[in-house]
């Protein structure tokens, strides 16, 4: 491997950089910690991840701080600043270390006549303290649409759902019925001295207190467990899966409930995973190796049918569309620099076409779960009360269940510190016209 080239807070900037230009940290975060050295790794990872956590809050601070805005070309030092400033008002690092990496990270960015505005506005800041905001909004750094979004959207859950968003969620489990029970996989952990409890709704579910690093967990290589939120776990008891049913699962990548069906129904006739997207099928085909699982998987747009259905119907269909992700951005807080409100029709317009066209392969008589790990009922119940309008052979499930509230046409997971991501569900089946 070549040698390290950047340090960690300019490598942290260049990283929070992309993520502004549209890059999201999955992207542009593997390639950065390559780049510096391996000790370095944990703390690119956490700094990129808090500063985009916390990007709107520290933002408007830089702002307030700077007489003037520095001009486009050193908008990277305004980056590595609020690097140093996530740290200053997020961690327990040293003030004097912050301040004097940052100064000689502004020279590594080629940018050494910026040392002394570096050097001022941090000290300043360092004596200061942080300053009063004029909202909550920003305290709880959400861009101005999103915030307005959701209090429109919440109205008495805003300000927690905002919270709960700068909290880190919690690292979940899926135990591997097919292997081996909750209560079994519950003692292994206590045997290696991690600290866990059984989720409260999903039956296989299992909450860390802490994460750790997957190959320290027992028997992962061999496919006893897999990681995947308490949330996202519920669609196999929605699905109602019995043995030898036919199961598409439409948008299938990275294939996290692909294997959940798998596990939950070991006799199922036969089921299909397709994706458009041929890249992160990998990630599917690695999930179900590790597991020992089987799935048809397919290159395909599910909503073109034509091009991949051979008019076999499914007795079941998971429909876990493309959508804001707006339910998961404690996992993923680059989705606040990210995601714009322009994107949310064109999605649901996607998300509509998606369900009409799975209908078609719906067999009469069978079942169509459809989830988001989005919270704006626009992508969601909004969704399905659009199609049961323009469907007579539709007929909406309701969803008996502790979790979650039930929205009518579905059920609505709101992001809970220390449990479940922001997910939707609808069960609807098909009957005759
Ligand atoms: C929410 S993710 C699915 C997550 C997955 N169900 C899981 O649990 O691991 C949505 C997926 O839909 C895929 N997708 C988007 N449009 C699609 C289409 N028209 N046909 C098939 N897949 C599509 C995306 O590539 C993405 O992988």
């Amino acid at each position: 491997m070549a040698e390290p080239s950047h340090s960690l807070r300019a490598a942290a900037a260049r990283v929070i950089q992309a993520v502004e230009q549209g890059q999201s940290l999955s992207q542009c975060l593997p390639p950065a910690l390559l780049r510096v050295a391996e000790r370095d790794r944990a703390g690119l990872q956490a700094l990129s991840y808090g500063t985009c956590r916390w990007f709107h809050r520290l933002d408007a601070e830089l702002d307030q701080r700077l007489k003037r805005p520095l001009r486009k070309q050193d908008r990277i030092i305004h980056h590595l600043m609020m690097v140093a400033l996530f740290q200053l008002r997020f961690s327990q690092q040293a003030s004097y270390a912050v301040l004097n990496e940052t100064v000689e990270a502004c020279r590594e960015l080629n940018k050494p006549h910026l040392t002394g505005l570096v050097n001022g506005t941090l000290r300043r800041a360092q004596r200061d303290g942080e300053p009063a905001y004029p909202d909550s909004g920003t305290t709880l750094s959400h861009p101005l649409w999103m915030r307005e979004k959701l209090r429109h959207n919440w109205p008495d859950d805003w300000q927690a759902i905002l919270a709960a968003n700068n909290q880190q969620a919690p690292m979940t489990l899926r135990v591997n019925a097919r292997r081996t029970s909750r209560a079994a996989y519950l003692a292994r952990l206590a045997e290696a001295g991690i600290d866990a409890r059984a989720t409260r709704f999903a039956p296989q579910g299992i909450q860390l207190q802490q994460a750790v690093a997957v190959d320290l967990l027992p028997g992962f290589a061999e496919g006893l467990v897999s990681v995947q939120d308490e949330a996202a776990q519920l669609c196999t008891g929605l699905l109602d899966l019995q043995p030898g049913q036919r199961v598409l699962d439409a948008c299938a990548a990275p294939g996290g409930k692909t294997c959940a069906i798998l596990e939950a129904c070991a006799e199922l006739g036969e089921v299909v995973a397709i994706d458009q997207s041929a890249e992160r099928l990998v990630r599917v085909d690695e999930n179900l190796e590790r597991l020992g699982l089987v799935a048809n998987v397919m290159a395909a747009d599910a909503g073109a049918t034509d091009s991949w259905w051979e008019g076999t119907p499914f007795d079941r269909i998971l429909l876990d569309v493309p959508c804001s992700a707006s339910g998961v951005i404690r996992r993923h807080p680059d989705i606040k620099l990210l995601r714009r409100e322009a994107d949310i029709t064109p999605l649901a317009a996607i998300q509509l076409d998606l369900l009409t066209a799975m209908w078609s392969v719906l067999k009469p008589g069978g079942r169509l779960v459809y989830a988001t790990c989005s919270i704006f009922p626009q992508e969601n119940h909004r969704i399905v009360e659009r199609f049961l309008k323009q469907q007579d052979t539709t007929q909406l499930v309701h969803i008996d269940a502790g979790w979650g509230r039930d929205m009518g046409a579905g059920r609505q997971l709101l992001p809970e510190p220390d449990s479940h991501d922001g997910f939707f569900y609808a069960v609807l089946e098909r009957v005759a016209p």
